[in-house]
């Protein structure tokens, strides 16, 4: 009921009377006063006015299981879990699809006190101002296609954002957003699957949204989309506008199982591109001009003796040749 209460005050930017919410939701007017208590702790700041009814005040950013929804659209949504704290929101969408939740379910929280990110490091994930959240998808496709739903994410991340807030980030091969060379964004894609088929992919994204500062160690590598725009971000808004772009690009991908129909798109935001790389592989380094993609999400490297090596993400990291990017 909570969700339903805020969509309507949302939508009348005004007074809605106790009895009309009485009447639209069909419950008592105790019910509805209790209802705007709970949205009240949540941190809505809910004006009630005898005879007029209730208004909702310039709502903050406030992240809830409540606010989430009354934000979202049409796009598919299995389930949705919010924890105010947890370990990492992948780790918790990892256990809900091995116990069988079904494709489109999200798990968001406010903070982390375990956030991963790629290659065994962590991930800062203070309470309050970042947007930590995993997406479980079941597709059916080979477990060696699972990798490109990270790029089909990044895109889908770089397009909410700068719908919303007019930010232009740019994608750094596969799965970094970044802005002015500097990471507001990183994802983290785990699967279960067995030879040929996919069980379960965990998307985890998580997104330096508001943080006015950084501790020391990420400080030269990290950005905010609040201090890249100098205003505050609404999460929740974020997060919906993310996932209605992902649905429409994911169906863009599994109509063809590939990139091909997304290159432009994805290619257009790449950071890097024209430019010189170092590629750090395990089985050795090399530098070469960044071409771009190719329809696997793969990364186009010519070298100098003009060979174009295709280059898979996972335990590779790439590196401009004079800096991050
Ligand atoms: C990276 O190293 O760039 C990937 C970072 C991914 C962080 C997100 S935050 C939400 C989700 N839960 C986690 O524990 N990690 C991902």
């Amino acid at each position: 009921m909570k969700t339903e209460i805020l969509r309507l005050l949302k939508e009348r930017d005004g007074f809605v009377s106790g009895q009309e919410l009485c009447s639209l939701l069909g419950v008592s007017r105790t019910a509805v006063w209790k209802a705007v208590g709970h949205l009240r702790e949540e941190g809505y700041e809910i004006l009630a006015v005898r005879n007029r009814g209730y208004r909702l005040e310039d709502s903050r950013d406030v992240v809830t299981e409540a606010e989430l929804l009354s934000c979202m659209e049409d796009g598919p949504l299995g389930g949705l879990e919010y924890h105010e704290s947890i370990d990492s929101t992948n780790l918790r969408a990892k256990k809900l699809a091995a116990e069988g939740a079904p494709h489109a379910t999200l798990v968001v929280a406010g903070c982390q006190s375990a956030g991963r990110g790629r290659r065994g490091r962590s991930w800062i994930s203070p309470s309050g101002t970042g947007i930590f959240m995993s997406l479980i998808v079941r597709p059916r496709l080979l477990p060696s296609c699972a990798s490109m739903l990270t790029l089909v994410a990044a895109l889908s991340v770089s397009d909410g954002i700068k719908k919303l807030t007019g930010l232009e980030t740019a994608i750094k091969w596969p799965n970094d957003l970044v802005v002015d060379g500097k990471k507001v964004c990183g994802i983290l894609t785990e699967m279960s699957a067995e030879l040929e088929e996919i069980h379960y992919v965990v998307i985890g994204i998580g997104i330096n949204a508001n943080m006015t500062e950084f501790p020391a160690e990420v400080r030269d590598t990290a950005e905010s989309i609040r201090r890249a725009t100098g205003r505050p971000v609404r999460r929740s808004l974020l997060i919906a506008e993310i996932l209605t772009t992902f649905w429409g690009y994911y169906s863009i991908f599994m109509e063809c199982g590939n990139l091909d129909g997304l290159l432009a798109a994805y290619q257009e935001r790449m950071a890097g591109k024209g430019k010189e790389v170092v590629v750090h592989d395990p089985a050795g380094s090399f530098s070469g001009e960044a071409l771009g993609i190719d329809g696997q999400g793969r990364l186009l490297v010519q070298r100098a003796d003009g060979k174009v090596s295709r280059v898979v993400s996972g335990e590779i990291s790439v590196r401009g040749s004079c800096g991050y990017i």
